[in-house]
């Protein structure tokens, strides 16, 4: 884990979300699935993104401008600066037979890294419009379908699912791959385990996700 003030290189608009690409300095790109805070300008807390892509000299984050840190994530503009701190948390397992990438919505996040990581296994991906769906062309070997049909509906059996979306696509997966590795979601505010923000009950017990997690066996 390392902290740097890295610079961005470009900021373009996929779909309704923005890819945010910077120069990469020393920092690590880390394990697919991990995550990095990064400095929302104007904002006191920093906010988590998985890693998008890791070209040479680059890290790149996919972002859903949701709220006001995502948005000032995606106003910035080439030459503007920020502090990034990562990788951190636990990425997906790699050592898997017959991979299937599952995401929904901007979890797609994580999956390009992790696509280029596994050498482009087949990948499902689910969005609620063809605006959205714009995403998938970042991820190769990808088939997707667009609300009303699910993406859950597209994942066959036998296969070794790793997923990232929203809760419910999550706990459909789970219901349907019980061995899957899943990304979970929590909001957090340091990302190393310190301020216990993003405590989940994971088997009855308070577990901290950004140490625990993101990914999580399903079961
Ligand atoms: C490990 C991890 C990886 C992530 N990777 C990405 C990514 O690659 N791309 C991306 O766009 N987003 C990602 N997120 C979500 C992103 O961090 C949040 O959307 C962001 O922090 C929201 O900040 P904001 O100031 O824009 O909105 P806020 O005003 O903070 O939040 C807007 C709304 O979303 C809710 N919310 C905020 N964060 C979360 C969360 N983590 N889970 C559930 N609800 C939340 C809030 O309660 C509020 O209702 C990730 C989150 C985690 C924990
Ligand atoms: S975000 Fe602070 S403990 Fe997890």
């Amino acid at each position: 884990m390392r902290r740097e003030r890295l610079s961005v290189l470009a900021n373009g608009a996929v779909g309704p979300y923005t890819l945010l690409r910077l120069r990469r300095g020393g920092i690590d790109p880390g394990v697919p699935g991990q995550f990095f805070m990064l400095e929302a300008p104007g904002r006191l807390l920093p906010r988590p993104m998985s890693l998008c892509l890791a070209p040479p000299r680059e890290l790149a984050f996919l972002i859903d401008p949701i709220g006001p840190g995502t948005r000032a994530l995606c106003a910035l503009e080439a030459g503007d600066e920020l502090h990034v701190l990562g990788p951190l948390g636990n990425g997906f397992e790699l050592d898997v037979d017959r991979p299937l990438l599952v995401g929904g919505g901007i979890g797609i996040a994580p999956l390009p890294y992790l696509s280029e990581r596994l050498g482009a296994p087949p990948a499902v991906l689910g969005f609620r419009s063809d605006w959205h769906a714009e995403a998938a062309a970042l991820v190769p070997s990808a088939q997707v379908c667009v609300e009303p049909t699910l993406v859950t509906e597209l994942i066959p059996k036998g296969l070794d699912v790793l997923a990232c979306g929203p809760e419910a696509m999550l706990a459909a997966v789970r219901a349907l791959a019980p061995d899957a590795q899943v990304a979970w979601e929590a909001p957090m505010a340091c990302g190393y385990g310190a301020c216990y923000g993003c405590a989940v009950e994971l088997d009855g017990r308070l577990k901290r996700l950004c140490v625990e997690g993101p990914v999580l066996r399903a079961a």
